[in-house]
């Protein structure tokens, strides 16, 4: 079946897995990679499948109503997958206004343009909505987990920006019968993110041998997952997943940071073929952050029993995969650190 795409955020990093997994398996599809190109966004990530005749680059803000418009009457659009975000907490934090414009306005600018663009007519079409465990706020050292009935308490801007975006989404499905899927998945890890995030920014401080800086003790906790598994339960969400509903994606694979930064060290040591451990003299436990969530740990069972989804990665396979990854791809890290990567896609794109 033919089918018009949009995933939003492609450039970025769960974004470009998904955009490489929908052209890759999908040959009839026509993908249409929203990005307006932020930071975060680079082009190198999707280098591999830029050429593909299924595939489309617009440098485009979701915030722009009439282009987001334009582009779904223009192109028949039927189905829009989400991702396009500020994503980082610590930004967040220093910077909240960003995160409310393109976290709440983009994603409402979306939802208004494809209720314009679809007229009522939704069969066939699907809006989903890519958001995080983080809206469900903080959990003790106990054995709860987030389920997809948690009541939303988010603590962060970042958060808070994803649980508004993600009522809107809601409320258009109660409201217009848009039809609209939410998932909240926990922490991805994997290549081409962005080494701001503390696994690539700890694995490219290894191999520097800088600081590697622990916020308060170390002691929070997060549930991690490989960013293919991620991309593959959206694929199956997008395909199978009932208009509506929420669903929890996680790795049933919960990591005090601190033990997490030891296997982190002892992996990239290794590989580097450095003693192991050699580089746990780089820690340094700097101030916490500002409002730090304890814990976050997903009940996955719902998407596990209902759609038959799994992790397929064991986590020391996932991590071995990781480290390597950017160890092999040290050019990628330092086009970004440099900030040659936005001339990257100055040259390609821009002048067009
Ligand atoms: P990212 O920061 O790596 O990428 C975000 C992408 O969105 C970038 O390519 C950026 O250029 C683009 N973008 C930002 N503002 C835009 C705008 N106004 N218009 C168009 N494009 C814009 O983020 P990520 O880690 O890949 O996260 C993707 C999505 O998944 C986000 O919605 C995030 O909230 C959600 N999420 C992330 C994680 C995680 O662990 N990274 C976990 C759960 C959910
Ligand atoms: P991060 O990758 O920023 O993801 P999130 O805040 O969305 O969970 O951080 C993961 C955990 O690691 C989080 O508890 C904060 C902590 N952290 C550090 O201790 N040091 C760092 O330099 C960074 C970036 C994060």
């Amino acid at each position: 079946m033919r089918r018009n795409i949009i995933v939003t955020g492609g450039a970025g990093f769960i974004g470009s897995h998904v955009v490489r997994l929908f052209v890759e398996k999908y040959p009839d599809y026509t993908i249409y990679n929203i990005d307006k190109l932020t930071y975060a966004g680079n082009l190198a990530n999707l280098k591999d499948i830029e050429d593909r005749p299924n595939y489309r680059f617009v440098k485009a803000d979701v915030c722009d109503f009439d282009t987001m418009l334009g582009i779904m009457r223009d192109n028949d659009i039927d189905g829009i997958i989400h991702l396009a975000a500020e994503s980082h907490v610590d930004r967040s934090i220093k910077d909240p206004f960003t995160f409310a414009r393109t976290n709440v306005m983009g994603t409402l600018t979306l939802l208004e343009a494809a209720r314009r663009a679809w007229e009522g007519r939704y069969e066939g079409k699907m809006f989903y909505h890519i958001s995080t465990d983080e809206v469900y706020g903080a959990l003790g050292f106990d054995s709860t987990l987030f389920t997809e009935n948690t009541r939303y308490d988010p603590h962060s801007p970042y958060s808070a920006s994803k649980a508004s975006s993600d009522h809107f989404v809601r409320a258009f499905h109660d409201t217009y019968g848009m039809p609209s899927i939410v998932t909240n998945c926990s922490n991805n890890y994997g290549p081409y993110q962005f080494p701001e995030k503390l696994i690539p920014l700890f694995i490219n401080n290894i191999r520097h041998g800088r600081p590697l800086p622990v916020y308060g003790k170390g002691e929070n906790v997060r549930d991690w997952l490989y960013v293919e598994d991620h991309a593959r339960a959206i694929d199956l969400i997008f395909h199978k997943g009932k208009a509506g509903d929420t669903y929890n994606i996680g790795g049933f694979n919960e990591w005090k940071n601190i033990d997490l930064i030891k296997v982190i060290i002892k992996t990239t040591d290794r590989l580097l073929g450095r003693m192991e451990g050699e580089s746990e003299r780089l820690i340094s436990y700097v101030k916490d952050r500002a409002g730090h969530d304890l814990r976050y740990a997903i009940d996955a069972s719902k998407l596990r029993d209902e759609l038959g989804w799994k992790p397929s990665l064991q986590f020391e396979e996932g991590i071995e995969k990781t480290v390597r990854w950017y160890l092999d791809n040290q050019q990628w890290m330092d086009n970004i650190t440099s900030g040659e990567y936005e001339k990257y896609y100055e040259d390609m794109y821009c002048k067009r």
